[in-house]
């Protein structure tokens, strides 16, 4: 099958190019290359192009039409919550408007399939242990917005012209399937410890007097390889002959459970991620503990059935195999 996945030159688009490549899939990746590096994508075609601008409706459909693409992953999107708080114009445009044009490109180009990355920062502040698909969706930033608008767009997609489509919404997403993948700048808690123990500081800690068992935030934290696992099962899903997608899809319901969770079920917090690098270094991890950070819900956990039951698929690995591999990664990279 010919699959395009946007953003497949970035962190987590280029496990599951690797992943696709592996299993023999016709790969063609669209980046900006804003974020992603060309190296990541292998042997995978390569198109640089900036989906925002409206001259790329055209040359996507083209594309789309040349290579003879059956699905899309569609990854590609700015991501920095800071940002986008800053700049909400721009990560509408970049985030909701680049979607629009791959949906618009998909239409003309018949192209029947899609799965979109979503995030758990369309729930916002939970207000339950386990935030399930069904749990108020109020984003507390423009990107968490663009977020839940781009799934908007893609329910409506199906509605109107019958894509298939899963979006999925990932939790905290770190680690390595692939040492050369790993991503050392990303900003967030994993890579952000990782670097302050290489530069011989304490890690940070962002509130140590939240409403959890030890004090600090908790997260379910997923392993790329994992969320790159269920990106293929979600392809598989969506691109199932008619009468099988439509046959799941009818014993889903309507289109607008087209929305699945994408973590582990557990929740770690941020000291407990400290002691797994303390395990996976073998040094003591002394952290810094500094004042909530404005905005962290104190936890943020999935269930994870309803992934389960949908594509089969479960996270098979743990928050030790997220550091662990981060750290070899890293001293890999040296
Ligand atoms: C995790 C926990 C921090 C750094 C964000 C976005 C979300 C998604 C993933 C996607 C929090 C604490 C962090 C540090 C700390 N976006 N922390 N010290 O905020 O859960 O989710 O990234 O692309 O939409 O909101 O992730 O990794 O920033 O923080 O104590 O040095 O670690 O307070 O509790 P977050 P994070």
């Amino acid at each position: 099958m010919t699959v395009i996945v946007t953003g497949g030159a970035g962190y987590i688009g280029a496990h599951i190019v690797r992943l696709l490549a592996a299993r023999g899939d016709e790969v063609v990746v669209v980046d900006d290359l804003s974020a992603g590096r060309a190296e990541r994508v292998g042997d995978a075609r390569l198109e640089v192009a900036d989906l925002a601008a409206d001259s790329t409706v055209e040359r996507l459909a083209a594309l789309f039409v040349e290579v003879g693409a059956r699905a899309v992953i569609h990854l590609a999107a700015r991501k920095r919550v800071d940002e986008s708080v800053a700049r909400p114009t721009w990560y509408y445009r970049q985030n909701v408007g680049g979607l629009a044009h791959v949906l618009e490109a998909m239409e003309q180009a018949d192209v029947p399939s899609l799965v979109f990355s979503s995030s758990a920062a369309v729930y916002g502040a939970p207000g339950s242990a386990l935030v399930t698909e069904a749990s108020p969706t109020v984003p507390m930033n423009p990107y968490g917005e663009t977020k839940l608008a781009g799934e908007w767009l893609v329910r409506d997609a199906a509605r109107a012209w019958g894509l298939a489509c899963l979006s999925l919404r990932y939790f905290n997403v770190a680690g390595a399937g692939w040492d050369d993948l790993h991503d050392p700048a990303a900003q967030n808690l994993v890579p952000l410890v990782l670097r302050r123990l290489r530069a011989g500081l304490p890690p940070l800690v962002f509130g140590s007097d939240h409403p959890t068992p030890d004090g600090t935030c908790v997260r379910d934290y997923v392993h790329v390889l994992d969320l790159a696992h269920a990106h293929v099962a979600a392809l598989d899903h969506v691109a199932a002959p008619a009468d099988v997608a439509g046959a799941a899809r009818d014993a889903e319901g309507p289109p607008a459970d087209h929305v699945l969770n994408i973590g582990t079920g557990v929740g770690s917090s941020v000291l407990e991620v400290l002691d797994a690098f303390a395990v996976a270094t073998g040094v003591p991890v002394v952290p810094e503990l500094l004042g909530r950070r404005v905005g962290d819900p104190p936890q943020v956990v999935a269930a994870v059935d309803r992934a389960v039951d949908v594509l089969g698929w479960r996270a098979e690995r743990d928050l030790a195999d997220i550091v662990r591999s981060t750290v070899r990664a890293e001293l890999a990279a040296r």
